[in-house]
C-alpha cells in the first residue's frame, strides 16, 4: 500500500517540478491500492492503467434506461469539482458497461494543461476534442487515448459498474489534471 499517500493540489503546491515528483511516486506507488479492472480492448494499456486505477465510493451516475446514444450527460465525481460526462457511444468500448458494453465515462479536463473538453464530444467518431487550446482530442473507445494534439496522456476514464437499471461510478482510471495523486482526498 501506498504509504506515501498525499492530498496535495497542484494548484495549491504551486511549484510543477513538486507536482511531477509526487505524480511520479503516485505512478510508481500506487499500484499496490489499485484496483484492477479488465482492458480488453487496448492490451499495450493493461499494465499501465491497471497501476492507475484508484477506488473511491460507488456513487449514482445515471441509468440504463435514461441513458440515450448522443446525449451526454455530465456529473461530478469522486469530488464536486471534477467534472465528468457519461456517454453511451453506441460502439462496444474499453471499460464499457451495458448490455452493449458501449456506455463509458471520462473526465472533461485535457491532460496536456487542462483545457475545457466540456461540449466537445463528436458522437460520430466517439471521440472528445479537440481541445479548444492545443487541438488534443481522445478516443473514447480506447479508454481516452489521444488520437491527436499536444496531450501525451489518455483522459481519466470514470469506472462504471451497472446494478441493474442504475450506472454508479467507482473509481478513476488516470489522474485529474490539476491533482497530485488520485488515491487518497481532495486537499
Ligand atoms: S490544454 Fe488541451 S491540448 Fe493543451
Amino acid at each position: 500500500m501506498n504509504q506515501e499517500i498525499n492530498h496535495e493540489h497542484r494548484h495549491e503546491e504551486g511549484e510543477g517540478d513538486r507536482a511531477c515528483l509526487s505524480r511520479r511516486r503516485f505512478l510508481l506507488f500506487g499500484v499496490a491500492g489499485a484496483t484492477l479492472v479488465a482492458l480488453d480492448s487496448v492490451p499495450g494499456l493493461t499494465r499501465l492503467a491497471q497501476a492507475m486505477v484508484a477506488s473511491y465510493p460507488s456513487q449514482k451516475v445515471g441509468s440504463l434506461s435514461a441513458l440515450k446514444a448522443g446525449e451526454p450527460l455530465e456529473f461530478a465525481y469522486p469530488y464536486p469539482d471534477v467534472h465528468n460526462v457519461l456517454v453511451k457511444l453506441g460502439a462496444p468500448a474499453g471499460g464499457g458497461v451495458g448490455p452493449a458494453k458501449d456506455i463509458v465515462a471520462f473526465n472533461q479536463m485535457c491532460t496536456h494543461m487542462g483545457g475545457p473538453l466540456v461540449g466537445t464530444y463528436k458522437g460520430n467518431h466517439q471521440v472528445m476534442g479537440p481541445c479548444p487550446l492545443h487541438l488534443t482530442t481522445f478516443d473514447l473507445t480506447r479508454h481516452g487515448m489521444v488520437v491527436s494534439g499536444h496531450a501525451t496522456e489518455s483522459l481519466p476514464q470514470i469506472v462504471l459498474e451497472v446494478k441493474g437499471d442504475d450506472i454508479h461510478a467507482t473509481g478513476v482510471m488516470g489522474l485529474v489534471f490539476g491533482y497530485a495523486d488520485n488515491t487518497g482526498g481532495h486537499a
